[in-house]
């Protein structure tokens, strides 16, 4: 259940970029900015169920280090980074440098949700822990 979760919140955050880079293509800059904080917060806020909550259960079972969490973990600040200047590219009215962000955003989001989908979300489904319990606390985190 929490891989069903979060592979559907995966999804929700795609439905939130798909528009915007429609509104930025469009060079509406109004509706870019509208559509903007809406998929940052979603993004974020996906982020840190993760590593707030997910990720440190995972590591008392699987350690920390080098492993694949830590792997995830360097993935989520690059994004956080490309959403960080996309931001800035939209504040600017600059749809070359949005648009080629955008498309940088969507390759390392793409491969950064199957590797969770497939490797990460499947092993927590494995992990002797309080899964509904742990859902229950992803739920409630806030950014
Ligand atoms: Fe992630
Ligand atoms: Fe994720």
């Amino acid at each position: 259940m929490i891989k069903e979760y979060m592979t559907n919140d995966h999804r929700e955050c795609d439905n939130l970029y798909a528009p915007l880079e429609d509104a930025i293509s469009r060079g509406d800059w109004d509706e870019a900015l509208s559509l903007y904080m809406p998929f940052k917060e979603a993004m974020l806020r996906h982020f840190a169920m993760e590593e707030e909550v997910l990720f440190p259960e995972m590591e008392k079972f699987m350690g920390g280090g080098e492993g694949p969490i830590h792997v995830m973990k360097m993935e989520h600040s690059q994004i956080r980074s490309i959403i960080e200047q996309m931001g800035e590219a939209i504040n600017d009215k600059n749809s070359q440098k949005a648009l080629g962000l955008g498309e940088t955003f969507m390759i390392l989001t793409q491969q950064h949700n199957m590797k969770e989908e497939q490797v990460l979300y499947t092993m927590a489904e494995q992990l002797p822990f309080e899964k509904g319990e742990i859902l229950e606390k992803m739920k409630e985190v806030k950014v």
